[in-house]
């Protein structure tokens, strides 16, 4: 066969330049956002062993660790607290005095321009660790936990952080959110939503370093099962109508199906949750020498982005801004 005038694929693949010219998809450190696990105390770094470095840091050390992540040039974290204190209520989570509030008040003092966004969920701060309250009958309960939720969501507007990120999959919780908000005065300020949040066990390190595990039962009665997408796309569309200003799909790379069907669906910007055990699987082939660990971050981020990704909450978000900046 002649293929002498036939289309040639591989022309525009034949050097480093060429291929950035046509590059369909980029990654830039602006669109990475930093989980950090904030603790009490002062000169506490407590490393997460199921995630080599992530470690649990107090206030002091957070400032310390964002100094680092500021100057490889990332501009947005997502902070969870670990309190002392947990009872059945998660009263520890709306406190306006509260680990959270206070951190995120010395962050923005310190860092103005960064984008803070806060986790909003109760599991880290009920001692039974579910993300709403419990009934007598052992049930999670939807309604009475809006409340809650917009207390918090509150005492972390008033506390200065820029987004809510309610992650806790009650439903109606984006109106109840909303609602306090702007009764509060908080009109401006945006809801990332957890909409399409799977009951994964990929979460499982996530919960070693919020000491976050349900003392009984699991979460499969409000995060949604694995095996839907249509479900996906009505829940996104749930949390729009009822006022999110932005989406997440959560876990990543397991779902990417589903990003890319939530973005289709979906007018406004949409992020992905690349969990803690997509992350520690990476760290524990990468310490076993099994893969090249800066390709697979790399590929895998770039991959949450063409399936639809606007950015990514990352736990290898400082790895990646520094390889993204010596690639140039
Ligand atoms: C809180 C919350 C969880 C994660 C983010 N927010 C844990 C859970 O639902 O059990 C998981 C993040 C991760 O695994 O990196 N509800």
């Amino acid at each position: 066969m002649d293929i002498s005038n036939s289309m040639r694929p591989r022309r525009l693949r034949r050097s480093p330049a060429m291929r950035a010219l046509v590059r369909e998809t980029r990654l830039h450190p602006a669109q990475l956002v930093a989980p950090m696990f904030i603790v009490p105390g002062t000169g506490v770094r407590t490393p997460v062993s199921s995630m080599p470095g992530v470690d649990n840091l107090s206030i002091d050390e957070a400032l310390k660790q964002i100094a680092e992540w500021w100057e490889v040039g990332l501009r947005s974290i997502i902070v969870f607290g670990v309190p002392d204190h947990k009872d059945a209520i998660g009263s520890s989570g709306t406190d306006p005095d509260g680990l959270i509030p206070q951190a995120i008040k010395a962050i923005k003092a310190a860092y103005p321009e960064l984008i803070v966004m806060a986790d909003l969920c109760l599991c880290e701060y009920t001692d039974h660790g579910h993300c709403g309250l419990i009934s007598e009958a052992g049930e999670v309960m939807n309604d009475p936990t809006l409340a809650i939720l917009g207390q918090g969501a509150v005492a972390y507007a008033d506390a200065g952080a820029d987004i809510i990120a309610p992650s806790d999959m009650m439903d109606g919780r984006v109106a109840a959110i909303r609602s306090a908000l702007d009764d509060h005065g908080h009109s401006d300020i945006p809801i990332l939503s957890y909409a399409v949040k799977y009951a994964s066990a990929f979460y499982g390190p996530f919960r070693e370093a919020a000491q976050s595990t349900p003392q009984f039962g699991d979460r499969r009665s409000y995060q949604m099962d694995p095996p839907n997408v249509r479900e996906a796309i009505k829940e996104a569309l749930l949390d729009l109508a009822e006022g999110a200003d932005m989406l997440m799909v959560k876990p990543a790379l397991p779902y990417l199906d589903v990003l890319q069907q939530v973005k289709a669906a979906c007018d406004v910007p949409v992020a992905a949750y690349c969990v803690s055990g997509e992350y520690a699987m990476i760290k524990a082939a990468a310490a076993n020498g099994w893969i090249d660990e800066r390709r697979i971050v790399m590929e895998s981020l770039i991959s949450i982005r063409r399936a639809g990704a606007d950015f990514i909450l990352t736990y290898h978000a400082a790895d990646a801004a520094r390889w993204l900046a010596e690639e140039g």
